[in-house]
């Protein structure tokens, strides 16, 4: 057992209310691979925790009047709910603000400056504050986040910087030398070609704009960036830097960091240099999954497109839910998430093939037997062709759940209990209870199915928590020995006066039709309940997509009548409007000249922005901004005043 461990983590949350089913995603993936491995005798380490520094927790904070230990404290509660609510198996859970990591982030800190990797500068650049990432001009995407595509910030301030550029080679070389550290390959292909090949820049490792965050040791008016302090949770966890050192000892390397694909970067390229730097071995796996995405795009409240994992739960029960996240989307790949491709996975492959199999089978054994079995075999063709499929598929499962491809797992498992079924039709039951001379090969058809149904028990343990134990309660299955994973491979392991008893449906069939409006109507109910139960303030902070009234009232609108326009020279876009507000006249260009001429902007009533910062444009300067709608080809419309009031007038 000594070498048999194995070190799985999740990313650590950030800490928010309102964690989606998205983010359940990622941990009942680890989850169910923990709980594979515990099955095969692992000494298992599964950690995961939150996120809770950084700007981003101390706007939120400060916009709901307490402070970012108070905020913290309230949402991680509630993140450990849902955790439990989902049956989430973890060993360990790390707060970024525990005390033990506040002081082990100190010394890597310090230990990564005494071996010369930091040192002090300047930055200058454009931050992401919801993913609390600095980005290079030329990293930014039309001027945005590349990672998730909202505005940046401008920022310059002195700062600690982490030697990144020197690992560039060592990192080339050790990834290249490694395959399957950056899993799927086509997350390491990206790395290398996006990240690694064009060259890395020096990482800004400290702040000093805000101060929710682990104070530099020997500097504190510097805050340690953020993805220092969290990528270290994967070692201070285990105790490294503290006092005792054990766990670390047992169980570093990690064996799997699972990540969301968009922070494969951070796992792949920054935290191995970091833990080169400080000497320390790197971890064996990076898995970075897909997204879950609805609609054709990420899961966001702000966007009112969240599905909230309790509703879920509640309605069609847990293990449901976990063998649907699990089974619809190839790990590693974007899958959607749509209510029909639930209810159909529900009724399809829980009531109709897993559920109505237990329950005809135990039906049957109370029907012709009177609920006890007699042991007979047969070793028909039908019998041997049952048994090998449960060969194959143990087999092939296994490969797959080594190969984190846990959907493959479950379509292997799920060939077995269709083929189980088969053999029910195919033996025919109901026919053999007839002739009394059949009884011996009625009896052992009907092991042979509660034994198959014995071995799919133990493989839906990592992905079902609850229904395994019903089944064995069915089967009247008290013995560990026989859901143990030695005794998936070994057939006949079942009582020979096999008693069974009925038990409650496993998967109740749905309406489809009548659910799909009623779970609309409880996902909306559970969005609305969400948002009225904290400030606006949250969102707008920690999604961008909503802005505040006091955001809006920064922009001063006002109606402005043209009075002169022309083209501008050398632009087939630009007109070039004198246009009257009020008192005052002013020049604003406009890119409308293909759905307006001069002589028709003339005399036009239109909405201006009128605090724009004035812009440059093919040599003549703006000052200001004329509205229009947009339709979906980009055809623009003048916004105009429907009542023509006199020019100058607020628009709010
Ligand atoms: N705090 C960082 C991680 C630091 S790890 C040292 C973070 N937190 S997060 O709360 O934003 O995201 C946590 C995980 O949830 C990420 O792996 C992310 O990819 C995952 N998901 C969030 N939304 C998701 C979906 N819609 N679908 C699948 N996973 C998603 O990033």
């Amino acid at each position: 057992m000594e070498n048999k461990k194995f070190y799985i983590t999740t990313p650590i949350y950030y800490p928010s209310d309102k964690l989606h089913i998205g983010h359940s995603y990622c941990t009942v993936a680890a989850d169910a691979i923990a709980r594979y491995k515990r099955l095969q005798g692992y000494d298992v380490m599964f950690l995961t925790g939150t996120d809770e520094h950084g700007q981003k927790i101390e706007r939120i904070a400060k916009s709901q009047g307490v402070t970012p230990k108070q905020y913290v404290d309230k949402v991680v509660s509630g993140i450990k709910d849902l955790w439990k609510e989902m049956d989430i198996s973890y060993d360990k859970f790390i707060r970024t603000t525990d005390d033990y990591h506040v002081k082990a982030v100190q010394k890597i800190f310090r230990a990564l400056y005494d071996n010369g990797d930091i040192y002090k500068s300047h930055y200058e650049g454009w931050y992401c504050t919801p993913c609390e990432t600095f980005f290079t001009e030329h990293q930014l995407v039309d001027g945005k986040c590349p990672d998730c595509g909202r505005p940046v910030e401008k920022v310059k301030e002195e700062a600690y910087f982490f030697r990144l550029s020197k690992y560039q080679d060592a990192l080339i070389d050790y990834i290249e030398s490694h395959p399957g550290f950056i899993s799927p390959q086509s997350r390491q292909t990206e790395m290398i070609a996006n990240f690694l090949k064009p060259g890395l820049e020096d990482l800004c490792v400290s702040r000093t704009s805000f101060t929710w965050g682990i104070p530099v040791e020997f500097d504190p008016g510097h805050i340690v960036y953020v993805w220092v302090d969290a990528l270290s949770n994967y070692i201070t966890a285990l105790g490294y830097g503290s006092d005792d050192d054990s766990l670390y000892q047992k169980y570093w390397p990690a064996d799997l960091h699972l990540v969301g694909k968009e922070i494969v970067r951070f796992h792949s390229i920054i935290w191995p240099a970091i833990l080169m730097s400080l000497g320390l071995p790197l971890p064996k796996k990076i898995f970075g999954h897909g997204w879950l995405i609805i609609d054709g795009g990420k899961m966001s409240k702000s966007k009112g497109n969240v599905v909230d994992p309790k509703v879920l739960v509640d309605r069609y029960g847990l293990d449901a839910i976990r063998y649907f996240l699990l089974r619809e989307v190839a790990f590693g790949q974007d899958g959607n998430f749509t209510n029909e491709a639930l209810i159909q996975r529900i009724n399809s492959d829980l009531a109709n093939d897993l559920g109505n199999l237990v329950s005809r089978t135990v039906g049957m054994i109370q029907k012709y037997f009177g609920g006890t079995l007699p042991y007979e075999q047969t070793g028909t063709d039908f019998d041997l062709d049952l048994i090998r499929t449960a060969g194959d598929v143990v087999k092939k499962y296994e490969t797959a759940m080594d190969q984190l491809q846990l959907s493959d797992a479950l379509t292997e498992l799920w060939v077995l209990i269709r083929r189980t079924n088969k053999y029910i039709d195919e033996t025919q039951p109901w026919v053999l209870c007839k002739d009394p001379d059949r009884q011996p090969e009625l009896a052992a058809a009907l092991y042979n199915v509660a034994e198959s149904i014995r071995i799919i028990s133990i493989l839906l343990q990592p992905f079902m928590t609850q229904t395994p134990k019903k089944i064995w309660a069915q089967l009247n299955i008290k013995d560990e020995r026989l859901t143990a994973w030695e005794a998936v491979t070994q057939w006949g392991l079942l009582a020979r006066d096999l008693t069974v008893s009925k038990g409650e449906t496993l998967f109740p069939r749905i309406d489809m039709q009548k659910e799909l409006v009623e779970l609309e109507t409880a996902l909306k109910a559970a969005q609305a309940q969400a948002v009225a139960n904290q400030p606006k303030q949250e969102d707008a902070a920690s999604d961008e997509e909503f802005i505040t009234i006091d955001d809006f009232d920064k922009v001063k609108l006002v109606t402005g009548e043209v009075i002169a326009s022309e083209q501008v020279k050398g632009s087939k876009k630009l007109l070039k409007n004198t246009v009257k507000i009020g008192d005052e006249t002013r020049i604003i260009l406009s890119g409308i000249a293909k759905y307006y001429t001069p002589e028709e902007m003339v005399g036009k009533k239109v909405v201006v922005v009128a605090n724009l910062v004035p812009r440059k444009m093919m040599g003549e300067v703006s000052h200001g901004m004329i509205l229009c709608a947009a339709d979906a080809e980009g055809h623009l419309s003048l916004m105009t005043d429907d009542k023509q009031f006199p020019s100058g007038c607020e628009v709010r």
